[in-house]
Formats: structure tokens, C-alpha cells, sequence
């Protein structure tokens, strides 16, 4: 898989990538990132890529021009299966999406920044608009870091056990069982009986029930589908 990454701030977004699973990842050669710096398809030599909005109001407004630039450039290099677009006024990103998306090719993502990007980018160039939740961000750096980590943990080969992606959180739309490890007792607190029991068909069924008691609790909302 291949992910291009159009922002204006690349050195705020890369060290996401150079850590831990993603970074494995990239060193397997499972997933190639590629950062674009905005700028350099700036309007002029003091790197124009911004400007005030018509009507009037606060915040700048990034560019067409720029935008076109460098997306027309890197379709001309190959096929994205999405083009998406980073802003909070978006459909949520949700475990569905990143399952989806883990299994595309080429992926382009643009960052917004400032006040955001011209209506006519999101009619003319993207493909898909995705929010990481509902707060704004100074920018889209971070959700598109946020958006990266989702799906290429998902990749096959990416998880050392390949199975451990399956009983995340959201995959059933359940969230989690707890989980316990060593001492068996900590000030007085144990780990349930059962987990000690070897019992694995009783121990599935604990967690299951587990999972979909702190659905209920926590996030009833995800039962309503
Ligand atoms: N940019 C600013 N806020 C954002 C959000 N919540 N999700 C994605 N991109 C953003």
C-alpha cells in the first residue's frame, strides 16, 4: 500500500511514522508514506498558498491552485482508489472505514489547515471526507496521522499476531473486555477467577459478555445499528 500526504507542515506529521508498528511496517515494506510540502506548488516565490475568504470573516483560506498542482501531478503518476480530505465537517472515522480503506492500494491524503481549503477542492478533487471526531484541530496533520496509524496496523503482516487486529475495540461494534496480566493480586485487587481457570470456551463467553456490558454502559450508541 501506498499513502501520499499533501500538507503544509510536514515536519509535523512525519515522527508519527518513524515509531514503533508503523515504523515496522514501513521497514517491512508493507506501507510506503510520501509527504508532499504544499508549498512547493506555491503562486509565487514568498509561497503563496493561502488567502482571505470571499464575503469577508476571520481565518485564510488555502488554495485551489496550489491544491490542484500537486494532486493533478501525483494522479498523473497513478491511480488513487480515494482522495481524501482531513476536516472536522466530515462523517466520523470509524473502524468500518479503516477496515475499508486498509484494503486500497493508493490512498492521497490532504491535510486542511487554517480556515480550511476552497469548497471548490472538496467538489472538484476529493473523493472522500473524513473527521477523527467532533473537536477542531489546528489543522489535519494529527487526524491524518490518527487516519494512517488505523489503517496500517490493519494491513496484513503489519501485527506480529495477526489475529490481534480482529478483537480490537469497534470490530463487532463491541468495545473491549478488560485485560489482566501478572501479579494475580495487587493491593487487595484480583483478576477475575475465571481468566485463571484454563477454562478457554468459559473464558471467551466471560469475555463477551464483558465486552457487551461495557458497550452498554459506556457507548450504547454503537448497539443501535
Ligand atoms: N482538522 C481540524 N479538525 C479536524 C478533525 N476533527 N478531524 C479531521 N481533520 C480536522
Amino acid at each position: 500500500m501506498r499513502i501520499d500526504i499533501i500538507t503544509v507542515s510536514p515536519e509535523l506529521i512525519k515522527s508519527p511514522f518513524e515509531y514503533s508498528i508503523i515504523k515496522r511496517a514501513i521497514d517491512k515494506n508493507l506501507v510506503e508514506i510520501h509527504f508532499h510540502d504544499l508549498r512547493k506548488y506555491a503562486l509565487n516565490d514568498y509561497g503563496k498558498i493561502d488567502d482571505y475568504q470571499f464575503g469577508g470573516g476571520a481565518g485564510m483560506v488555502l488554495m485551489i491552485e496550489p491544491i490542484d498542482k500537486c494532486i493533478s501531478k501525483l494522479k498523473a503518476q497513478r491511480n488513487y482508489d480515494e482522495i481524501i480530505y482531513l476536516t472536522p465537517d466530515a462523517p466520523t472515522l470509524n473502524q468500518q472505514m479503516a477496515n475499508t480503506l486498509s484494503l486500497t492500494e493508493n490512498i492521497l491524503i490532504l491535510c486542511g489547515h487554517y480556515k480550511g481549503v476552497d469548497q471548490r477542492v472538496r467538489e472538484l478533487l476529493i473523493t472522500k471526507e473524513i473527521s477523527i471526531g467532533d473537536y477542531v484541530l489546528s489543522g489535519g496533520e494529527l487526524g491524518a496521522a490518527v487516519l494512517c496509524d488505523a489503517i496500517i496496523r490493519l494491513i496484513p503482516g503489519v501485527l506480529g499476531d495477526e489475529s490481534s487486529a480482529l478483537t480490537d475495540s469497534f470490530q463487532d461494534n463491541l468495545l473491549s473486555p478488560p485485560v489482566y496480566t501478572r501479579p494475580a493480586e495487587y493491593k487487595g485487587l484480583e483478576v477475575p477467577k475465571i481468566l485463571l481457570s484454563g477454562n478457554f470456551p468459559k473464558i471467551d463467553e466471560w469475555r463477551n459478555e464483558q465486552a457487551l456490558e461495557r458497550t452498554k454502559k459506556i457507548r450504547p450508541d454503537l448497539l443501535e445499528d
